[in-house]
């Protein structure tokens, strides 16, 4: 089966005033809709890509799993289309954001000593990410970790620095804020606090924690 742009858990108007509703609509619509239309045309190229599902070809990146004539654009949009999906879904409306649980505030407590801390190493992963990418909270070896990616690559592939499975993300491609940032992507990534679906985050630190990726479409 084709992949399908998955549709928003909320309106696009509603992560205002952190995210502005034309770039969400931009940004869900047109960006992540083109990596949805392009994985599908390498599928339908290399149908060996077909049985992987979206999970295990992330995970098979970097792996000849991939036919050589198709890596580069499944890791660019196979990325793409992961990414988005589960970026999407660790966000709500501010008025829906309570904080970490409990369960998630002990295992950041213990890995970065505070949620400040955690949030300030994360903030520093997603300001420093050069160019276009990601910043990552994550598991690996069953604890948390800050790490980052260029372009479209995320932690479950095997060509990231940090193999781990994600809890949260942050898209830091000029695409996702410079309608309402420009260049200033460090008030960008302090506004994502406020939209953060920490019910959501909890959801995939449970997953991760028993090894499992996040159910993202
Ligand atoms: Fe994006």
């Amino acid at each position: 089966m084709a992949y399908t742009l998955p549709k928003l858990p909320y309106d696009y108007t509603s992560l205002e005033p952190s995210i502005d509703a034309t770039t969400m609509q931009i940004h869900h619509g047109k960006h992540h809709q083109t990596y949805v239309t392009n994985i599908n045309a390498q599928v339908d190229k290399f149908p060996e890509l077909k049985d992987l599902g979206l999970v295990t070809l992330n995970q098979s990146i970097g792996s000849s799993k991939i036919p050589k004539e198709a890596a580069t654009a499944v890791r660019n949009n196979g990325g793409g289309h992961w990414n988005h999906s589960f970026f999407w879904k660790a966000m709500t409306n501010p008025s829906n954001t309570n904080g970490p649980s409990s369960e998630v505030k002990s295992a950041v407590e213990s890995a970065f000593g505070s949620v400040d801390e955690m949030k300030t190493k994360f903030n520093a992963a997603a300001a420093g990410r050069f160019g276009s990418g990601w910043a990552w909270l994550a598991v690996k070896d069953g604890k948390l970790i800050i790490t980052s990616t260029p372009n479209q690559d995320n932690p479950l592939m095997q060509v990231a620095d940090d193999q781990s499975i994600p809890i949260l993300g942050l898209d830091v491609w000029e695409h996702a804020y410079y309608l309402k940032y420009q260049n200033r992507r460090p008030e960008y990534i302090s506004a994502f606090w406020n939209v953060v679906n920490w019910e959501q985050v909890t959801e995939n630190f449970t997953s991760a924690k028993d090894g499992k990726v996040p159910n993202v479409v």
